[in-house]
């Protein structure tokens, strides 16, 4: 039995999605969240860049006292995870492995992810691991991730931008499309409409909830809190995260706490 908290992380508002799924599947577990809201995106930087920015949360989320961290985020999880996972000293989950092994069923899968996630092609390279007749197309999508920063998930000009941006897929036909980055399943019901009903979209996130219970049981490390704890921290304005964390998640989350993980400019992918 462990009561340390669950850590997960993102650039920004899109992990919340994955903190939804784990809240809910393990509802005693005392959680804690870091939105790196001053470096959003992650995807158009260069992979060392990801790699450091990925390196100092996990620093700041074992001071913390985690007891897992969780990459909720697919850009870190396939650029940094690789690197970082043998060094954390806690055990460390992401995302991609899992989106991918839900898409292994399919025979045509598009990854809808972000270009650094695309340029790795860690998706494409899980999947086709796991079924190596899927045929696959991976496409970026920049223009999603400042959309869902700004809360701006419906409507009209919403619409358009994804559309406009799904609209390389239809050609292809994809028969399930993974959301490759945590930002995007603020956006489903948008992209569903672009893309049909026909057309299985893939979350990772419950399947991350999953992996991490199971884990957690099979070391004995879940807890048992009644009234768990759950803490926000950010290092981008804690009003503008609390607003959007509150948009999304449909509930109060408190204080929300501000961090100093160092500000670095926006550099081009290298
Ligand atoms: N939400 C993240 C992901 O899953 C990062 C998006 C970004 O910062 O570009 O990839």
């Amino acid at each position: 039995m462990s009561n340390r908290p669950i850590a997960l992380y993102d650039s920004g508002v899109g992990g919340l999605s994955v903190l939804q799924a784990v809240s809910r599947r393990l509802p005693n577990e005392a959680l804690l969240y870091v939105g790196d809201n001053a470096r959003v995106p992650y995807g158009g930087r260069p992979t060392e860049q990801i790699i450091d920015f990925n390196r100092e949360i996990i620093d700041f989320c074992v001071a913390q006292g985690a007891k897992i961290i969780v990459a909720a985020c697919n850009t870190s999880s396939a650029l940094a995870l690789p690197q970082l996972r043998s060094q954390s000293p806690v055990p460390h989950y992401g995302t991609v492995n899992v989106g991918a092994r839900q898409a292994e069923p399919f025979k045509r899968v598009a990854i809808l992810a972000t270009e650094a996630t695309v340029r790795s092609h860690a998706y494409r390279d899980a999947l086709v691991a796991g079924n190596r007749w899927t045929e696959v197309m991976e496409l970026a999508c920049p223009t999603f991730v400042p959309m869902v920063e700004q809360g701006e998930v419906e409507g009209d000009h919403a619409y358009d931008v994804v559309s406009a941006a799904v609209a390389p897929l239809l050609a292809f036909a994809p028969e399930a499309v993974i959301l490759g980055c945590t930002h995007y399943p603020h956006l489903r019901p948008l992209i569903q409409l672009a893309l049909g009903p026909r057309v299985q979209l893939i979350d990772p996130a419950m399947q991350v909830a999953d992996d991490v219970a199971n884990f957690l049981e099979t070391c004995g490390l879940l807890s048992t809190q009644a009234d768990p704890s759950r803490r926000f921290f950010t290092s981008g304005s804690p009003q503008q995260f609390r607003g959007l964390a509150e948009q999304f998640l449909g509930e109060s989350v408190g204080l929300v706490w501000p961090t100093t993980l160092e500000v670095l400019p926006l550099a081009t992918t290298a």
